[in-house]
């Protein structure tokens, strides 16, 4: 008898057990955000997100790249590493386009697919104080918030962005 046709594909390899909790990040995302802080004019980009793992590792690596949603002229970018706990906690350190470095403590929540971020050192920044990000997976969409704090201005959204997986 024959085959149905379908493809013979590799499922694709199992996240390490560190990571599984935060699986349902890992992928790439495209989207569009709107960024705004007080001090600043309000600006649209684009973005591209990629999580990815390797099942030998308990950490998720981190890309971000952005670019002016009008031209498609490149803006900021920033990579890192993600690094969960089975406790429920999470770390990550970013390095950013703009030579700030951020290290991030939090936690997340497997079932609502949730994680939220607070900076515990913010190094090599002229007015940056803090950073705090929230994501959040709804039906299969991305959304996160970032908020900053300056040395003129409280903490503050600064990003919020929409993106799908592809
Ligand atoms: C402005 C920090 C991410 C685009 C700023 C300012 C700071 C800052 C400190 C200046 C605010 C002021 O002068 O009071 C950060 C941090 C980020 C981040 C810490 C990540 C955690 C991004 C991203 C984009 C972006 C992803 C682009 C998609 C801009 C733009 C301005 C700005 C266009 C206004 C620049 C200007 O008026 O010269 N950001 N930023 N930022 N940021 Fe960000």
């Amino acid at each position: 008898m024959e085959g149905t046709g379908a493809p013979a594909t590799q499922p694709p390899p199992a996240p390490h057990p560190a990571v599984a909790p935060l699986a349902f990040l890992l992928g790439k995302w495209r989207g569009e955000g709107e960024g705004s802080f007080p001090t600043i004019a309000p600006f649209r980009y684009g973005e591209e997100l990629l999580f990815s793992h390797h099942p030998s590792k308990p950490v998720i690596s981190y890309t971000q790249k952005t670019w002016k949603a009008a031209s498609g002229e490149p803006m900021h970018a920033e990579s890192g590493y993600w690094r969960p706990r089975p406790d429920g906690s999470v770390e990550v350190v970013i390095s950013q386009s703009t030579g700030l470095a951020e290290v991030q403590k939090g936690s997340y929540d497997a079932e609502r697919k949730t994680v939220t971020l607070q900076s515990e050192l913010v190094g090599n920044a002229s007015k940056v104080k803090q950073i705090t990000r929230a994501f959040q997976v709804v039906d299969g969409e991305l959304s996160y918030v970032v908020q900053m704090a300056t040395i003129t201005t409280s903490l503050q959204p600064h990003l919020k962005a929409l993106l799908k997986k592809i």
